[in-house]
């Protein structure tokens, strides 16, 4: 089965829990991180969890509550605010992996899932 598919089915396979447990794994680690605990606005890191939780509900199949709530996600633009450098992004991916990793998925799906945030972590970069 190709990563197209996998992509679709992301949702079914691993549910709401699995996203809750990406973006808890994820928020717990951002006011230890001496980079990205700049960043994020830690008075609302409950709502930043939610929003991340939403987004990726929607993105890999489950229902579209995220753009209910907040429109078209538009993700580079809403990141524009923020200082995202090369630095920043590798800290993102590195906890992102981290929580991936703890979650406990099967290989399959943490491939799927770490090309996904690599890349678009990438996109996100906004600074030199
Ligand atoms: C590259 C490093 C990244 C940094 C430093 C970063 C940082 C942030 C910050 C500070 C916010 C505002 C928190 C809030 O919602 O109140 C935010 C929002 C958000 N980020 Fe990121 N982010 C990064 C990458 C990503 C990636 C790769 C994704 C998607 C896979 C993503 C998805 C989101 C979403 C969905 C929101 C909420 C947007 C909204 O509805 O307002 N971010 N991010």
């Amino acid at each position: 089965m190709s990563d197209f598919h996998l992509d679709d089915r992301i949702y079914d396979v691993i549910g709401e829990a699995g996203f809750a447990r990406i973006t808890a794994a994820f928020f717990v680690r951002v006011p230890e991180d001496d980079v990205l605990s700049t960043i994020y606005p830690e008075d609302d890191l409950e709502g930043a969890e939610h929003r991340l939780r939403e987004f990726l509900i929607q993105r890999f199949g489950g229902p579209h509550r995220y753009s209910r709530e907040r429109g078209e996600p538009r993700l580079r633009a809403r990141h524009m605010p923020f200082v995202i450098d090369q630095l920043a992004r590798d800290r993102w991916v590195l906890r992102m992996e981290e929580a991936v990793s703890e979650a406990g998925f099967g290989d399959e799906v943490n491939r799927v899932l770490r090309a996904f945030f690599d890349a678009s972590a990438t996109f996100m970069i906004n600074r030199d």
